[in-house]
């Protein structure tokens, strides 16, 4: 697993700044005035940032770009990092200055001499998030980073404060690493295994396999794993943080590996589907993050665990199976497998769990990524009060996200000559039909919000926050959804 740095906070001690090892970062706002720890640096470097704040290169600088100063003299320190940053960043601004710290440390220990800058506790946040590197099946280079202390005054409250951000980048870290692993370690199996061991954490893992599924009916999920010599699985994770009030649900389609099955997709591209189970590697990373700050709230996280590949024993386009719910779909595209998997899913969650409201996450369709791109998910839902809640989280956030219409006449494309159903509506609206398919299955008095992130789940470039890959979407959106909803 990978794990995020560890970040100490400590008091300011300017006399420890000359014998600092590795690095030693310092901010400077735009009126290039220099505070405190910025003065003793200059002063030991023999006014090296007075010549960095007088050039035309600072004036050229934007809001958390930073300058290198390699090798000062007066200081133990290979490099003095200059992050050009407002006193009281917003948010955003100050997250973004800490990934762009993540970026220029390297492996070396870094010093982060923020005083009173406002929102040490989100520069650290942003420095986590980005020094995330997926590395575990790289032999040799993997060297340990460096630690990373802030000197802050009032070092105890900050602290404090950054405690609940250290439980969210673990989270993303989580849904990061499980969105990277490719298929062939990522089983259904170890999936599910690492989704127990999160018991540790005080979360309730139960975990059932395919004669469970079989026993509630779950034949649209099972008809989607049958090809594969992988177990289908459903993992319930619950955390029970608030009263007795109901929970929260969150689903996730967690296809380990989507080849198409009998309607194989092309090869071109084939392995990017090992993260077909970026829904429910969401759904864990959020699971993991309420679990380790120990949110005061109910949330129950359901993932579908199986993979779709093409046998004797895999379904065939043309078959017809049976719902838990009882509807009957006629499988027309086996590619179209992950909506089966969440009707089954989605309808146990509300069957057992009642909840106040359900999001669904799933990398469901081809034609999202058309739709949007990269730079935002979807947002389906039945309730304009749960998708602006989800909205506004998301926007908080910075995690892209974009509300699609729904309606009768979309659903009218899913008619089935011979069963209640198809399993696809044909090209137009790919993704809108698909999110029609999910709302039969959710009953009209639960809230509910489908999230599409075929496009932001894992990404070819990297981000202001993540190395090319995993992303991580949609941890903290959904984890602040809670707190706003629930702990507010
Ligand atoms: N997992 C894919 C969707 C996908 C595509 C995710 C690209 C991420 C990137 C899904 O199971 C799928 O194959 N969908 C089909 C649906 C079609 C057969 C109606 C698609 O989008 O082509
Ligand atoms: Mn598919
Ligand atoms: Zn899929």
């Amino acid at each position: 697993m990978t794990i995020p740095p560890e970040i100490h906070f400590k008091d300011v001690d300017l006399d420890a700044i000359a014998a600092a090892k590795g690095k030693i970062a310092v901010f400077i706002g735009a009126d290039g005035k220099l505070d405190a720890g910025a003065r003793r640096v200059n002063r030991l470097t023999r006014k090296a940032l007075t010549r960095l704040t007088e050039s035309d290169a600072f004036g050229k600088m934007d809001g958390g770009d930073i300058k290198t100063l390699a090798y000062p003299m007066g200081l133990a320190a290979d490099a003095v990092l200059v992050v050009k940053l407002a006193r009281r960043p917003d948010m955003t601004a100050a997250r973004k200055a800490g990934a762009q710290l993540a970026k220029a440390m390297g492996d070396t220990d870094l010093l982060v001499v923020a005083g009173r800058i406002r929102r040490a506790d989100e520069i650290a946040l942003g420095l986590a998030l980005r020094s995330y590197k997926f590395d575990d099946h790289k032999t040799g280079d993997n060297a340990d980073r460096g630690a990373v202390t802030f000197m802050v005054s009032k070092a105890e409250e900050v602290a404090k404060s950054a405690g609940p951000m250290g439980a969210i980048a673990e989270g993303v870290f989580f849904t990061r690493d499980l969105t990277n692993e490719p298929a062939n370690i990522l089983t259904t199996d170890d999936f599910a295994a690492r989704l127990a061991a999160m018991q540790e954490l005080g979360l309730d893992v139960e975990i059932l396999e395919e004669g469970d599924l079989e026993k509630l009916g779950m034949r649209t999920l099972l008809s989607v794993g049958q090809g594969s010599a992988s177990p289908s699985k459903v993992v319930v994770m619950s955390w029970n943080g608030g009263g007795d009030e109901a929970p929260f649900a969150l689903v996730g389609k967690g296809v380990v590996f989507d080849t198409g099955g009998i309607s194989l997709k092309p090869a071109a591209g084939m392995e990017d589907m090992t993260m077909d189970m970026g829904g429910a590697g969401v759904v864990a990373g959020v699971m993991r993050t309420l679990a380790l700050r120990k949110a005061k709230a109910n949330v129950v996280g359901l993932v579908g665990l199986v993979e779709n590949m093409p046998s004797g024993t895999a379904t065939r386009p043309g078959d017809v199976v049976r719902s838990m719910k009882g509807d009957t779909v006629e499988i027309i595209n086996t590619d179209a497998e992950g909506r089966l998997v969440l009707a089954d899913v989605l309808w146990y969650a509300q069957d057992r769990f009642k909840p106040a409201g359900m999001i669904n996450l799933a990398t469901l369709t081809g034609a999202m990524v058309v739709a949007l791109g990269h730079e935002n998910a979807g947002v389906f839902s039945n309730s304009d009060d749960l998708a602006g809640a989800f909205l506004k989280a998301a926007d908080v956030e910075g995690e892209g996200a974009w509300r699609m219409p729904m309606g009768k006449a979309y659903d009218a494309l899913l008619k089935s000559r011979i069963a209640d159903m198809k399993n696809v509506g044909g090209r137009a609206a790919g993704s809108i039909t698909a999110a029609q398919f999910l709302q039969r299955f959710v009953r009209e008095e639960t809230p509910w919000c489908h999230l599409d992130i075929a496009g932001v789940a894992s990404v070819k470039k990297e981000t202001a926050f993540a190395p090319a890959g995993a992303t991580g979407w949609g941890v903290m959106a959904l984890n602040r959804l809670i707190a706003d909803r629930y702990e507010a």
